[in-house]
């Protein structure tokens, strides 16, 4: 299969979990807890079943990876990695910052990636080497140059309240540094925003490689920087993220340095 018919498939599976999204939205839903503060509503699982079904109908051997369910692994190259709903607490809520983020890793390499924000009908995909766009149309990173004034974005593990590793001083810090740091709740959507120019900066520690594989690629493709805190390569199934526009990366990766 050629890389666009990858990222046709990944482009399906991620709109038809989208409509589900917003289908059940509001709606009266079975909500289980996976952790004390870490949530799983019974709407992520029908969307974890119609991406498994749409992919597999096309590519049966592929491997997957997703959030919800383990699924063991064949001798293919190719692992579609799934997070069938970024920002689960706020679609539990009902605030409105949620998507869903399909990618295909290739022996090591994320290939195509694909995100899709049912409330603003906003899709995101890129491919490798080929850029990253915004409903079709190709998008870019910010060109601010200084950190003061940069928009940035964070998140919190699941765990902050038992491990001391909980990116609080991180945010006491960048908060005095940025202009403005938000916290929305959808790694996935913070990586499309630096994809795309509306935040800066966004870094976060302890995420999954679902949360970030089909994001990486699109800063990456958007002219963006990934990289760990210290500022060294990036792995999705590592424990930190930093993806600025490029500008402001060196500054950020000071401030993580004071730990
Ligand atoms: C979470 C979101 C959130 C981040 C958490 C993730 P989930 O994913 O991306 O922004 O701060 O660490 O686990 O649980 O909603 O798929
Ligand atoms: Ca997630
Ligand atoms: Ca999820």
């Amino acid at each position: 299969m050629q890389l666009d018919d990858l990222l046709d498939l990944a482009v399906r599976a991620v709109q038809e979990s989208g409509w589900i999204q917003k289908e059940w939205l509001g709606k009266e839903k079975k909500v289980e807890l996976k952790g004390e503060i870490n949530l799983v509503t019974e709407v992520d699982k029908r969307c974890e079943e119609r991406i498994i079904e749409i992919i597999k109908e096309v590519s049966p051997e592929h491997n997957i990876l997703t959030e919800e369910t383990p699924i063991p692994e064949g001798p293919s190259p190719y692992r579609w990695i799934i997070d069938p709903i970024d920002g689960t607490t706020n679609y539990a809520h009902g605030y409105p910052c949620f998507c869903t983020s399909v990618a295909l890793e290739q022996e090591g390499k994320i290939i195509v990636g694909a995100i899709y924000d049912p409330m603003l009908d906003e899709l995101f995909t890129a491919r490798q080497g080929k850029g990253a766009f915004l409903n079709g149309e190709r998008i870019t990173v910010s060109t601010t140059e200084r950190l003061t004034n940069a928009l940035i974005c964070t998140g919190f593990p699941y765990d902050l309240r038992e491990s001391p590793v909980n990116n609080l001083d991180h945010f006491n810090h960048f908060i005095m540094e940025a202009q403005a740091v938000r916290r929305d709740g959808s790694a996935a959507l913070d990586l499309c925003y630096v994809a795309m120019g509306r935040f800066d900066g966004f870094w976060e520690l302890k995420l999954h490689p679902w949360d970030v594989a089909a994001g990486k690629l699109l800063v990456e493709e958007a002219g963006g920087t990934v990289t760990n805190f210290s500022g060294g390569p990036f792995a999705i199934y590592g424990q930190e993220i930093l993806a600025t526009n490029g500008r402001i990366h060196e500054e950020m990766v000071g401030v993580l340095q004071r730990g």
